[in-house]
């Protein structure tokens, strides 16, 4: 793989809550189930969530004495040099050094960020092949992208991130010639849509097209994407090759987590697909 541009998808909002680190460890388990190697860069190093994950993945496969894949994972510190943009430089370097290192041994990456603006956030936006945005299905976090009409719900001026996420696709255009797809996913959907929601759903719509974005198909509300948090399994690990005992409500989730990484267009899923 050395050589070869490896896919980046950095999962990023600055915006807590949102549903990140779940949508970060599906594109990871599902990618993994797939039969890719699998780069994984936690940058949430206060929370870690995404790390444990793997650690409590790691300690359940050795308890079961079964073999779950497992991600090259690596989390970043900051850096804790003296001034802010020397400890700038050093993090995007961190982060370079580490994309590059996990590349000659990956077919594709996924980062976690933070839920806040951090210097290592956006170098990693900035660099990324995909951007994946989760949003509640709500006004609150639909203002992470644009505020909204109060009477007609037309979104109005562009957010600070959607400004920025248009920057680093711009800025990578120029240096790289190439483009960052930019994915925003609905995540917590509720089986019952409310006229709000409908709203939200309407105005995410008309403001993809303006600002360039794709509408993935989105993650319900299932206690199941957060339940195996403890054993470091995904409904993907639940249910893989069996047939018994397997719930509608998780053949629904699996269908939906599938949906989800299809949505990413990754030429090597398509590749792997094509050879099995
Ligand atoms: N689709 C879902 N169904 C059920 N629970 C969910 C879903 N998505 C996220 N959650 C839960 O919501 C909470 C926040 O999700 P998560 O930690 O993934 O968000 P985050 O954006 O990574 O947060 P932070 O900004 O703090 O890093 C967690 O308890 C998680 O289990
Ligand atoms: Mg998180």
């Amino acid at each position: 793989m050395a050589g070869f541009p490896v896919p980046l998808i950095v999962v990023g909002n600055e915006k807590g809550g949102s549903g990140k680190t779940t949508v970060a460890i599906h594109f990871v388990a599902g990618l993994l189930a797939s039969g890719l190697r699998v780069g994984a860069i936690d940058l949430d190093h206060r929370q870690r969530s995404f790390s444990h994950f793997f650690a409590n993945r790691a300690q359940w496969a050795e308890r079961q004495k079964r073999d779950f894949p497992l991600p090259r994972l690596v989390t970043i510190a900051p850096s804790e040099r003296e001034t802010k943009s020397l400890a700038e430089g050093e993090e995007a370097a961190r982060l370079a050094r580490v994309i590059s290192e996990l590349s000659e041994e990956t077919d594709v990456i996924v980062v976690d960020c933070p839920g806040a603006d951090t210097a290592l956030g956006r170098a990693a936006h900035s660099t990324a092949s995909v951007i994946v945005t989760p949003l509640n299905d709500s006004f609150v976090d639909f203002d992470l992208l644009a505020g909204v009409d109060p009477e007609t719900y037309e979104a109005k001026a562009p957010s600070i991130y959607a400004e920025f996420v248009w920057e680093s696709r711009k800025r990578h255009m120029i240096e790289k010639r190439k483009t960052i797809d930019w994915l925003v996913v609905r995540n917590r959907v509720s089986s019952t849509e409310t006229r709000n929601q409908r709203r939200v759903s309407e105005a995410l719509t008309k403001l993809s097209q303006r600002i360039g974005f794709r509408l993935a198909p989105g993650l319900s509300e299932r206690v199941i994407y957060r339940e195996l948090f403890p054993k470091g399994l995904t409904v993907l690990d639940l249910i893989e090759g069996k047939t018994k005992g397997i719930t509608m409500a998780q053949v629904a989730a699996r269908q939906e987590v599938r949906g989800l990484i299809a949505a990413l267009r990754l030429p090597q899923l398509t590749r792997v697909l094509a050879a099995s």
